[in-house]
């Protein structure tokens, strides 16, 4: 089997990229390790940047996006019992959507489906061969048959656990990272959200984020230890701790009800340069990790695309090869920056547990001074909406 570019990887990168290949006439093929199914049942952020959403229009996926998610002109933040909002519309003239990444998952796969791209589920074993020269291929197993694909590039989509990041070679990947102390405890419930917008909250007891999926389905988060687990959370002990965290008014406003979800990520900053070797280019989690302390996650994959799509579209347009040697340069540029945010957003909202009096001196320092100094706020909500590509 040949194609011009193989996808490893069917989460949000993988597809986006497929489809806007696919939409400029340049053959790919996906591949991912589970089910369509499984993928679907991950539950992830839901916060878009207009960059991202102007990619889903790129790629012919808006429909839906267009017609069930709403916008955010701003988001609050809580200090113990007080709170101000950072107002993105009055700060940038800009503003954030939200729309759930599990159904803009969802909409790149049904999109894929219908214009007849292939993309094949339940690979195991895939292996990137000869990244480093002119003719890389990729082989793969499925129901134990092997397979090949000859291509001309490799997009490494395939997240943090994948293996297009070990594909390079440790001699030429430098790593950085650094893991918190602690974790976040989300639960979905099926109750109208306890506020029009994102509430992140600083508390003594630690942080908490109240965010939502729709009108009628609320995402709320707590930071947990990680010696947490889900099952040690009863729904009214999640309800309780919650409510302790968040500004009174707030907590006496908030609809509880039986939790559908409930489970613990950890948090993790990391990067790994460079993003591109010979012909294999890293995307998205492959690449990258930010803490979900201000919703980056999604929305850096996202740049990473939009650079590879296009350095590819310019090289097979007229084999300006331009965009693709400058690729890993471009996305780190922009991925360190929001690093860097999420980092900064992470330390002022969180307790840590080996924090002095002193560093809960600066993190309220930082706080009056966001709350205080527009500035500031403008320079948060600039970060929050998404830097330019
Ligand atoms: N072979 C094929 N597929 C693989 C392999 C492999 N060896 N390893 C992982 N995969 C698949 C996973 O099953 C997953 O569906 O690659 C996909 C990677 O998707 P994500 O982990 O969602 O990463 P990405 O598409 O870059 O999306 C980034 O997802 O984790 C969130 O916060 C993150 O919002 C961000 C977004
Ligand atoms: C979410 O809605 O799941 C969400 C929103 C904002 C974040 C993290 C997660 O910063």
């Amino acid at each position: 089997m040949r194609t011009q570019v193989a996808i490893i990887g069917g989460g949000p990168s993988g597809l986006l990229l497929g489809q806007l290949l696919h939409r400029q006439g340049i053959d790919n093929i996906v591949l991912e390790r589970k089910t369509r199914d499984y993928v679907l049942g991950r539950i992830r952020a839901g916060i878009l940047e207009t960059g991202l959403v102007d990619l889903m229009r790129k790629a012919g996926v808006s429909e839906r996006m267009d017609r069930e998610s709403f916008v955010h002109d701003g988001t609050v933040i809580t200090d113990g019992n007080t709170h101000f909002e950072i107002n993105f519309k009055e700060l940038t003239g800009d503003h954030v959507i939200v729309y759930g990444q599990t159904e803009l998952t969802r909409d790149l796969y049904d999109a894929r489906e219908e214009c007849g791209a292939q993309t094949v589920f339940n690979t195991e074993n895939v292996q990137i061969h000869d990244a480093d020269s002119d003719a890389p291929y990729v082989t793969y197993e499925v129901d134990g048959e092997q397979h090949r694909i000859d291509c001309d590039y490799v997009a490494g989509c395939d997240g943090f656990h994948g293996v297009s990041r070990k594909t390079i070679p440790e001699d030429v990947r430098n790593e950085y990272e650094k893991v918190y102390p602690f974790g976040w405890l989300g639960i979905l419930s099926e109750t109208p959200p306890v506020h029009d917008e994102l509430i992140y909250a600083n508390s003594e007891r630690g942080f908490a984020l109240c965010s939502m999926r729709n009108e009628n389905l609320s995402r709320y988060y707590i930071q947990c230890s990680l010696t947490d687990s889900p099952e040690d959370w009863s729904d009214d002990a999640f309800w309780e701790e919650l409510k302790r965290r968040i500004p009174a008014e707030m907590a006496d406003k908030l609809v509880t009800g039986p939790t559908i979800e409930k489970s613990i990520a950890p948090l993790r900053s990391f990067v790994t340069e460079p993003m591109r070797w010979g012909r294999l280019f890293l995307c998205g989690d492959a690449a990258h990790i930010v803490p979900p302390t201000g919703a980056k996650g999604l929305n850096t994959a996202a740049s990473d695309i939009h650079y590879l799509f296009e350095g590819l579209s310019a090289f097979y347009a007229n084999g300006d090869a331009s965009g693709l040697d400058t690729y890993s340069e471009k996305a780190l540029s922009r991925i360190w920056k929001a690093e860097r945010f999420s980092w900064w957003m992470t330390n002022i909202l969180h307790r840590f547990p080996d924090q002095t009096d002193f560093d809960i001196k600066m993190q309220r320092a930082d706080l009056d001074f966001l709350r205080s100094n527009r500035d500031a706020q403008k320079v948060m909500a600039q970060n929050y909406i998404g830097l330019p590509y």
